[in-house]
């Protein structure tokens, strides 16, 4: 609404005043009409991800002007995948995320995935365990394929990796859970009218380390991640500590 009226307003005063029939997506209008199977299924990933929800649109990470109609003129700065110059050439591809992504991606330079992607080209980099376009983050029954394509007895030298990244995964998700449940113990306490304080310190400081365990990951020092994960459980019993212990004062 604000938009149109400015617009109008421009039109009153300043008739040469030339609406954008685009606004800011070209790049979908045209994509989305494209009929092409492999384009399609392309959008159709894109349309449906947690960056679509959130605004994050094709130029964000594809470059070119969504502001310009034609093809060609959109284009300009967008180059095929395979193209050295692109954005989202494999050996590109971890600083176009890192620049949304920086914590993450500030671990996984330090990671021997990196190193081997940049130096012989055959490490993963963000899309082999996200995605490119549908971005999906992995589940513990999923490792044995993304993660057992190059971690396997024939292929690596550790073939282990894989059991001891599930089982980690797992355990984040377990924990994960235990957040939510004390959170909502907390809250039926407050309800009730018990001191809290010190049992909020607690959880608060347990979600802060769970949200860096995952970012974490990146570096894949996967028993970093647990002793982390460790320290995340210990926060949490102390949490319902403080919590029974107001529950006995009470009484
Ligand atoms: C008027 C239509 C149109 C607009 C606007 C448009 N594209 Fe495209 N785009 C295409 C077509 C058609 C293709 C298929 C490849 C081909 O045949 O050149 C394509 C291909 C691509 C590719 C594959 C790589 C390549 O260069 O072939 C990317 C990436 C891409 N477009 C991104 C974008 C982005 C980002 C924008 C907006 C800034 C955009 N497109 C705007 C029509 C369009
Ligand atoms: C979060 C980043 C991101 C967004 C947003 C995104 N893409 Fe992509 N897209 C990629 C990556 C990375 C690849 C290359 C994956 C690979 O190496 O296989 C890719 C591949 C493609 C390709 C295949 C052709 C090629 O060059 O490999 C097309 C076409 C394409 N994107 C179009 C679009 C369009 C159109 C939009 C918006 C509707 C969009 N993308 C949004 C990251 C993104
Ligand atoms: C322009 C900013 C931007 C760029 C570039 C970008 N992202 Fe994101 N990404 C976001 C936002 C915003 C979210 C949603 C909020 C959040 O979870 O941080 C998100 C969420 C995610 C998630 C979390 C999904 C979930 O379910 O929690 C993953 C994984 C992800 N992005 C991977 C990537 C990858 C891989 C690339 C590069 C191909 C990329 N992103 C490029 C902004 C960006
Ligand atoms: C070898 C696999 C792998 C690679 C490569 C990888 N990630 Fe991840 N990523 C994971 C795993 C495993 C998780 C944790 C999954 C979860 O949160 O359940 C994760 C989680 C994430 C999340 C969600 C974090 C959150 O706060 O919920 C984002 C965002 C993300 N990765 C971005 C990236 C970016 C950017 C890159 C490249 C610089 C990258 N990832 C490279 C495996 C990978
Ligand atoms: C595209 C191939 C590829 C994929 C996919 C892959 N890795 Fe790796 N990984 C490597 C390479 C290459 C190395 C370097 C060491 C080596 O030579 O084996 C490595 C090393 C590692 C290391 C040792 C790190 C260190 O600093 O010592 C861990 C841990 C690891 N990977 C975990 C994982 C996990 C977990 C996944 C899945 C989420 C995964 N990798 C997916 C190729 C891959």
């Amino acid at each position: 609404m604000t938009v149109l009226r400015y617009c109008l307003f421009l039109f009153m005063f300043f008739p040469l005043c030339v609406v954008p029939a685009f606004g800011s997506g070209s790049c979908i209008l045209c994509h989305e009409a494209i009929n092409r199977p492999s384009m399609k299924e392309l959008h159709a990933e894109w349309n449906d991800s947690i960056h679509s929800r959130m605004g994050v649109t094709c130029e964000n990470c594809h470059g070119g002007d969504p502001e310009k109609e034609s093809k060609d003129a959109a284009h300009r700065g967008v180059y095929d995948s395979m193209d050295p110059k692109s954005t989202v050439y494999y050996t590109n591809i971890p600083r176009l995320c890192g620049r949304c992504h920086k914590h993450e991606f500030l671990e996984f330079k330090t990671s021997a995935h990196y190193e081997t992607l940049m130096t012989k080209g055959v490490g993963p980099n963000c899309v082999t365990c996200h995605d490119a376009m549908s971005t999906k983050t992995l589940r513990p029954e999923q490792l044995e394929l993304f993660c057992g394509m190059c971690h396997n007895a024939r292929m690596s030298s550790f073939p282990d990796i894989v059991s001891q990244a599930r089982e980690i995964l797992l355990k984040m998700e377990g924990t994960s859970r235990k957040v939510a449940r004390t959170e909502a113990s907390l809250q039926s306490a407050r309800e009730k009218g018990r001191t809290v304080r010190k049992a909020e310190g607690f959880l608060k400081l347990a979600k802060h380390e769970l949200f860096a365990c995952r970012q974490d990951w990146h570096a894949f020092k996967l028993g970093r991640i647990k002793k982390r994960l460790d320290g995340v459980d210990t926060l949490i019993l102390d949490g319902l500590e403080s919590l029974r212990a107001a529950e006995e004062e009470a009484k």
